[in-house]
């Protein structure tokens, strides 16, 4: 589904990516973890064509997509993205803001985005009483519920998340994470930047570790929790910042 060959990115003097290579299997779900300037969130922004590396290469689909001659607006419609802030339209209520990319970009007729909307929202599990509210109405994990859902609404084949729950108070965090999980599970090919070691280790079909713009060390769940003890594992685990799942 998604292949990253080689990438590196510099800002000036500061390496951002640094020979970034992983790939992603459809279906699969992969964790990014790793210390605040690591790069994780400059790689998910070069998939989603947001930045554009110095160098490397993305295939999403076997496509490549770091062509120049790539229509950048149909490979982002493929990609859904969650970031750390919510990023919804505040004037549009929870159906506007599911509805406007299928009717705005996909030009999808009023009544057909009107029963996908239902769907994904169903999906996220937010209620229908909610869905003539405003962003500033809801709750920050009902927020970012709805962030998802439209993403979802204009069916990505690739799901990428930013620290979706950085924001939110744990409770709220939770209620996110278990979608995030339900989604993984139902096969959306997923890529998820996250603090939160133990969601991680439930959800992700393989954990990368990445440090000064590469990756350092990968592995399962099972592997990384048959061997705890592996230095580098430790010291990532820790600077993840999983309270107490080393204890
Ligand atoms: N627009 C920019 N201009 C200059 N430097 C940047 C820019 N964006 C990122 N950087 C630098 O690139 C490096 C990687 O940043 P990035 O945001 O990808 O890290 P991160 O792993 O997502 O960190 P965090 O966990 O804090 O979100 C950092 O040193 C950062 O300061
Ligand atoms: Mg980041």
């Amino acid at each position: 589904m998604l292949k990253v060959e080689d990438l590196y990115k510099s800002y000036g003097n500061v390496n951002a990516l640094n020979g970034v290579t992983f790939s992603l299997g459809k279906g699969e779900t992969k964790v990014i973890v790793g210390p605040s300037g690591a790069g994780k969130s400059t790689l998910l922004k070069c998939i989603n064509l947001l930045i554009k590396p110095d160098r490397g290469r993305i295939f999403l689909e076997g496509e490549e997509i770091t062509n120049p001659s790539t229509n950048e607006n149909k490979v982002r419609q493929k990609i859904g993205f969650v970031f750390q802030e919510f990023n919804l339209f505040n004037h549009l209520t929870v159906l506007g803001n599911v509805m406007i990319g299928l009717t705005k970009v996909k030009r999808i007729p009023k009544e057909e985005a009107l029963e996908k909307a239902r769907e994904v929202l169903n999906m996220v599990h937010i209620r229908e009483d909610l869905w003539n509210r405003y962003p500033s109405q809801i709750s920050g994990g009902e927020k970012q519920r709805v962030a998802i859902a439209r993403a979802l609404a204009m069916e990505p084949v690739l799901m990428l998340y930013d620290e979706p729950t950085s924001a939110l108070d744990p409770q709220l965090a939770d209620e996110v994470l278990q979608v995030i999980k339900e989604l993984s599970r139902m096969g959306m090919t997923s890529l998820i930047v996250t603090h939160e070691m133990n969601f991680a280790l439930e959800v992700a079909d393989e954990i990368l570790f990445m440090s000064d713009g590469r990756i350092v060390h990968t592995g399962s769940p099972t592997e990384l929790l048959s061997s705890p003890k592996h230095d580098l594992a430790v010291r990532f685990l820790r600077l993840g910042g999983i309270n107490g799942f080393l204890d």
